[in-house]
């Protein structure tokens, strides 16, 4: 049997939004609480689990098949279906309602540019105009909201670089699908169960600088590593990309700078801060709007910094005017820079 039908077998009860293509989130809240999302909106549906045991044995299978473990010292897990579906798990007593999973599904070809513009996620002409920065090498960071389309867009993004460039990307779980035929891609590895063996984005930052990457391409910002790669951008591995978690332009070069604070220099915040937006010259936010739609929300610029505080030039921005018929906002994305 292979790996996904056995799995399956205890995933039986979310089976029909597994194969639904059209699901893009399964939420599993304890045996008898299941969400799915469908169209960018949550819906209860009526499935469970028959016992927290049977739902137990489920994660446990999915834990086994990556080789790892959920029990009282490791109640937590980070994996990948066969398929390349992200989960996460936590089971009780820190998930109070038993055991919580969550299973981000993997899209084959469905989140192409094409699509994303027929689907009003963003412009051709804001595509372009995203194309035309990532040819011409410029620093980008993405941000938005948890599950706004970040890695999407970073997807996208990835998609236009020259396929003579040698990319080396950075992920805690490959999430990326890039095509170009000189691709180094590296996973970053967490502690065994004896708290040993981590490598972590940092680690595989200094070896990615080693290895002469043309572009530099980090899954997400979560600590440290900012200050590396903010001084690999600066440092002639221009082209470099990556996401961060953020509500806004302004907030993501704030939560950059708290994030290269981590490494633990002890820098003054001015360093700091000159070095982002020396760094980084573009921020893209995506953003998951109450009508379940995705969209690229804007394009900034980043500025010098003025009376030392951070300045973005918006070049793209979405703005809404409506909401059709169907309950869709309506709009347009519009150029603002010259
Ligand atoms: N423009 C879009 N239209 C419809 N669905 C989308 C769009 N962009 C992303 N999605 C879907 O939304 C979900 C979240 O996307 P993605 O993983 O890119 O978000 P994220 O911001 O990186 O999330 P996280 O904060 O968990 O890293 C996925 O299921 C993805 O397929
Ligand atoms: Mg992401």
């Amino acid at each position: 049997m292979n790996g996904i039908s056995y799995l399956s077998m205890f995933l039986e009860p979310v089976k029909p939004w597994l194969d639904d293509p059209a699901v893009s989130e399964i939420m599993i809240n304890g045996p008898g609480n299941i969400y799915i999302e469908k169209g960018g909106h949550l819906t209860k549906v009526e499935s469970a689990f028959p016992s927290e045991p049977a739902l137990q044995a489920a994660a446990n299978n999915i834990a086994k098949s990556v080789g790892r473990v959920l029990n009282d010292e490791y109640p937590r897990l980070d994996a990948r279906l066969p398929d390349g579906s992200r989960v996460h798990v936590v089971i009780p007593p820190l998930a109070r309602c038993g055991t919580v999973v969550s299973i981000r599904k993997f899209r084959q070809d469905s989140l192409s540019p094409e699509n994303l513009v027929k689907w009003q996620s963003i412009s051709q002409e804001m595509l372009d105009y995203l194309a035309s920065l990532v040819r011409k090498r410029r620093n980008i960071l993405v941000c938005g909201a948890t599950s706004s389309g970040k890695t999407s867009i970073l997807n996208v993004l990835s998609s236009y670089i020259d396929p003579a460039d040698r990319i080396l990307t950075i992920e805690d779980s490959c999430e990326l699908q890039l095509r170009q035929p000189h691709l180094v891609p590296f996973e970053t590895r967490r502690p065994d169960k004896d708290g040993k063996g981590e490598i972590t984005f940092r680690d595989l930052l200094h070896s990615a600088l080693r290895l002469r990457p043309d572009r530099i391409i980090l899954g997400e910002i979560r600590g440290g590593e900012a200050l590396d790669l903010l001084q690999a951008m600066n440092t002639g591995h221009s082209g470099s990309m990556s996401t961060i978690h953020a509500n806004n332009a302004r907030d993501s070069l704030l939560r950059l700078e708290t994030c290269a604070m981590y490494a633990g220099f002890d820098l003054p915040l001015n360093a700091i801060r000159n070095q982002v937006v020396a760094a980084l010259e573009y921020v893209v936010h995506t953003g998951r709007l109450d009508d379940g739609s995705r969209k690229v929300l804007g394009i900034s610029r980043v500025l010098p910094l003025d009376h030392g505080e951070y300045a973005l030039a918006d070049e793209w921005v979405w703005r809404q005017t409506g909401t059709d018929e169907n309950g869709r906002f309506t709009g347009e994305f519009c150029r603002t820079g010259d």
